[in-house]
C-alpha cells in the first residue's frame, strides 16, 4: 500500500477499505508515513467527507493504535460498570468535577481521561492542576489502583494511549482540519473507547461558545458520536446542551474548582443553578446507562441524594488526595490573584446576548490558557460573572470581576469583554432550554439517515 494512493482515493471520494484505514493509522502512530502525506490525507478527508463506515473504521483503528485500559481485566479486576462523560468543550464548563464524583458515589467507576485548554475553551487538566500537588499523569496501573480506592480518577492521556490521535490531532491543529465531524468523532471516541468504558454520556455543546456553534452541525456531530460509539459496543447517549453563555458563575482555572466544591458542599446561587442542573442530568444518564438506576427519574433522584448527603464531596476530596493534591486549599484563602478588576455595566439595559467564544478568549488572555504547547498556565486567572443573559443591569452595576497576575493583561481583556456583550432596552426573548434534546441510538440513526449530505456521493458524507 502507498499513502499517495489513499490520499487520491479520499480526494476523489472513493471509500477506503478497513485495511487501508488501518495502514494509514498505523503509519501515523509509528510516524512511518511522513507528516506531509498525513496532512494531505486529512485535508482530503476534511473536504470530501468520510462515509459512516470509514469513520467507524478510523475510530477503531485509532483506538487500537496503542495501549488500552481494561478496568475489568488483570489480576484484580474491577467489577462496577465503567462509565464516563465527555463534553465537547465550552466556557466555564466544569461539569467533570461534579459529575464524576456524583457517579462514583453512586457506585460507578469513572476513568476520566481528559484534555488541556484547546482554542478558546478551558482544559479540565489545567483546572485540576491548580490544586497544589495534584498529579494527572498517572500510568494505567496507577489509574487502576486509583479507581479501586476511590472509584474515580481524572487523568491525562498516557504517552502510549492512542498515539495516532496525538500525531493526527497536532497535524489537524496546524492545517485547518480540526472542524471535520468525522475527524472530531474518531479523535474523541478513540480515546474514550481505549479507556474500556461500558457506557458513555456525551455533552455536545451548541451555541456561541461551542466549537460547532450551529445547532444542525452540533446535532449531526452528536448523532455521529452516538452511532459510532454504539457500533463499537459502548452504550451511549448524547445531550445537546446550551453554550450561549458561560456555564455557572466562573471561568478560569482555580475559580472553577472553587465553584465546583461550593456546589458539592450544597452552596448554591442563581448563577450556578443551571450548572448544577446540567451536572445532575448528565450524572443521571450515567447511572441509568450503567445500570445503577432502573429509570431516568430514579437515577436523577439517586444523583441528587449523592450531592445532598455529601457523599459526592467525599469522593471528590478522596480523588484529590489519591492524586497527590492538597485538600486544605478548599478551606483557606488560597485565591490571591495579583490583579483584580471589576467591570461595570457601561449603560443600563438588558444583557441580551454574549459572544461566549470571545469571553473564552478573554479567559485565555488573562493567563488561563497558553500560546505555545507546554507553557505553564496561571492557576488564578479567570472571570467571575455577576449576570446572565436576560438580566437587567443599571449603569455602573458590576457585571464581572477579572483576575490576572499582570496588570498589562487587563486592557485587552476589558476591551474584548465589553465587545462580547449585546445590550437591549427591552427584555430579550427568553433563553432556550439548557438541554435541547437527548439522542439515543434510534434518534442518532434517524438524524444520520435524514442528513442531506447523504445525497452527496453514494456512501459519503460531506462535511456540513
Ligand atoms: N476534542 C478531541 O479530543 N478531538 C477533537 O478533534 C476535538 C475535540
Amino acid at each position: 500500500m502507498h499513502p499517495i494512493d489513499l490520499i487520491r482515493k479520499t480526494r476523489d471520494r472513493q471509500p477506503l477499505t478497513p485495511e487501508e484505514i488501518r495502514f494509514l493509522v498505523a503509519g501515523a502512530a509509528s510516524e512511518t508515513i511522513p507528516a506531509d502525506q498525513l496532512a494531505a490525507w486529512l485535508m482530503a478527508a476534511r473536504l470530501s467527507g468520510l462515509s459512516l463506515d470509514e469513520i467507524h473504521q478510523l475510530t477503531l483503528a485509532m483506538r487500537d493504535s496503542g495501549e488500552r485500559f481494561h478496568p475489568h481485566a488483570g489480576p484484580q479486576p474491577l467489577t462496577a460498570p465503567a462509565v464516563d462523560k465527555h463534553s465537547t468543550g465550552g466556557v466555564g464548563d466544569k461539569t467533570s468535577f461534579l459529575v464524576a464524583p456524583i457517579a462514583a458515589a453512586c457506585g460507578l467507576l469513572v476513568p476520566m481521561i481528559s484534555g488541556r485548554a484547546l482554542g478558546h475553551t478551558g482544559g479540565t487538566l489545567d483546572k485540576l492542576e491548580s490544586i497544589p500537588g495534584l498529579r494527572t499523569a498517572l500510568s494505567l496501573p496507577q489509574l487502576h489502583a486509583a479507581l479501586r480506592s476511590t472509584g474515580l480518577a481524572i487523568v491525562s492521556q498516557t504517552p502510549t494511549l492512542v498515539p495516532a490521535d496525538r500525531i493526527l490531532y497536532a497535524l489537524r491543529d496546524r492545517t485547518a482540519t480540526v472542524d471535520s465531524p468525522g475527524l472530531i468523532c474518531a479523535s474523541i471516541l478513540s480515546k474514550k473507547l481505549a479507556a474500556g468504558l461500558d457506557a458513555l454520556v456525551l455533552d455536545v455543546k451548541t451555541g456561541s461558545g461551542a466549537f460547532l456553534t450551529d445547532f444542525a452541525q452540533a446535532r449531526y456531530l452528536a448523532a455521529l458520536l452516538v452511532s459510532t460509539a454504539e457500533s463499537a459496543g459502548t452504550r451511549t447517549v448524547a445531550l445537546l446542551t446550551d453554550m450561549n453563555q458561560p456555564l455557572g458563575s466562573a471561568a478560569g482555572n482555580w475559580i472553577e474548582l472553587a465553584e465546583s466544591v461550593a456546589l458539592l458542599r450544597n452552596q448554591r446561587s442563581r448563577l450556578t443553578d443551571p450548572l448544577r442542573d446540567l451536572c445532575l442530568q448528565l450524572a443521571a444518564w450515567m447511572l441509568h446507562l450503567g445500570g445503577v438506576a432502573p429509570s431516568l427519574p430514579a437515577a436523577l433522584d439517586r444523583a441528587e441524594r449523592a450531592l445532598a448527603d455529601g457523599s459526592a464531596l467525599d469522593r471528590f476530596l478522596a480523588m484529590v488526595r489519591t492524586q497527590g493534591g492538597d485538600t486544605t486549599v478548599f478551606d483557606r484563602d488560597f485565591h490571591q490573584p495579583a490583579v483584580t478588576h471589576t467591570l461595570l455595566a457601561p449603560r443600563s439595559g438588558y444583557l441580551a446576548a454574549q459572544d461566549t467564544t470571545a469571553l473564552g478568549w478573554v479567559v485565555q488572555r488573562l493567563g488561563a490558557g497558553r500560546t505555545q504547547p507546554g507553557e505553564p498556565v496561571d492557576p488564578h486567572a479567570g472571570i467571575h460573572f455577576h449576570a446572565r443573559n436576560g438580566d437587567f443591569l443599571a449603569l455602573d452595576q458590576p457585571i464581572a470581576t477579572l483576575y490576572a497576575s499582570h496588570p498589562e493583561q487587563l486592557p485587552e481583556a476589558i476591551a474584548l469583554f465589553h465587545a462580547a456583550l449585546t445590550w437591549s432596552d427591552t427584555p430579550p426573548a427568553p433563553t432556550g432550554p439548557l438541554v435541547h434534546s437527548v439522542l439515543d441510538l434510534a434518534a442518532a440513526r434517524q438524524i444520520l439517515s435524514e442528513s442531506p449530505t447523504q445525497a452527496h456521493t453514494p456512501g459519503h458524507h460531506a462535511v456540513i
